[in-house]
């Protein structure tokens, strides 16, 4: 398995690949790889005949209250995983390997991140599709792999994909869980042990949420209102807890026959940020 930090290294083993028709599948992430990285890495083999994963905890995602400088990092346990999955190359820059200067430009978003993350975290999803546009243009994907339980980044970056022509096909991965439901997340690390055992309780209600609606609710309101009461009542801070659209990630007061929608939350656990979500196809 190749690691390297260097653009140029990346670029030309990826061009030797082309060469050799290689299909080159793409799973970037921030590191801290757990199951769910593994299971976006083995659906990015399924497609493809060599998988670049990247590991960059990218400083333009990151608000000045937030916790980039805190952000696990766990490089050689990260490479343990890659090399377990047989990945074929890590591609580790550095932030002057990305950001080697004044930057004259940047991508704004103007549909899309107005709700859920986007409302919360400004400039969040600017900065995630200004790395992302860098790393296809470095890695030059035939495919890539992004997971559910960040579906909001996913469908920003599938519109710039589409918007601005990029070559890359984009493949959602399955949100993976542990047993008792959590989302796995790099940042469950943060948890306390009594905030890791609280922490599953987003998903319950979610999925209680769920349940009601494949029940024939389709004004949930008072519903999310009840569970966010509930949230609250355990000590979760509730960033926000909805149904929207998967459309336009907008909010959605009346739910549709044939409507797809995303469930969505975001809640602290102390300082930790946990989001989740279940996708309704009614
Ligand atoms: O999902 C993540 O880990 C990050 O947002 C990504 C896509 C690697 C961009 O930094």
């Amino acid at each position: 398995m190749l690691v390297t930090e260097s653009i140029e290294e990346i670029r030309n083993t990826v061009k030797l690949w082309k060469r050799e028709k290689l299909k080159v599948g793409f799973v970037p992430t921030m590191g801290a790889l757990h199951d769910g990285h593994l299971a976006l890495i083995k659906q990015a083999k399924k497609k493809s005949d060599r998988v670049v994963v990247s590991i960059f905890v990218n400083p333009e995602q990151f608000g000045p209250n937030e916790d980039f400088d805190h952000y696990p990092r766990q490089l050689e346990e990260d490479l343990k995983i890659c090399r377990k999955v047989r990945a074929a190359a890590v591609f580790t820059p550095e932030v002057p390997d990305m950001y080697p200067g004044e930057k004259f430009f940047s991508i704004s978003i103007n549909e899309l991140n107005q709700h859920m993350c986007g409302a919360s975290r400004p400039g969040f999803f600017e900065g995630i599709v200004l790395v992302v546009n860098k790393l296809f243009n470095i890695i030059d994907p035939d495919i890539a792999v992004f997971g559910q339980k960040d579906i909001q980044q996913f469908l920003i970056i599938k519109q710039m994909a589409r918007e601005f022509n990029l070559r890359v096909k984009l493949e959602m991965g399955k949100i993976i869980r542990a047993n008792d439901g959590l989302a796995l997340s790099s940042r469950n690390a943060y948890l306390s042990n009594d905030e890791r055992l609280l922490a599953p309780s987003l998903y319950r209600s979610l999925s209680y949420i769920e349940k009601q609606i494949s029940n024939g609710i389709d004004k949930p309101e008072l519903l999310i209102a009840h569970q966010k009461n509930e949230l609250e009542a355990k000590g979760f801070k509730i960033d926000y807890l909805n149904v929207f659209s998967l459309n336009n990630i907008k909010p959605v007061e009346k739910l549709e026959k044939g409507g797809n929608y995303i469930l969505a939350g975001a809640v602290y656990l102390g300082k930790t940020r946990l989001i989740d979500n279940i996708l309704l196809e009614l």
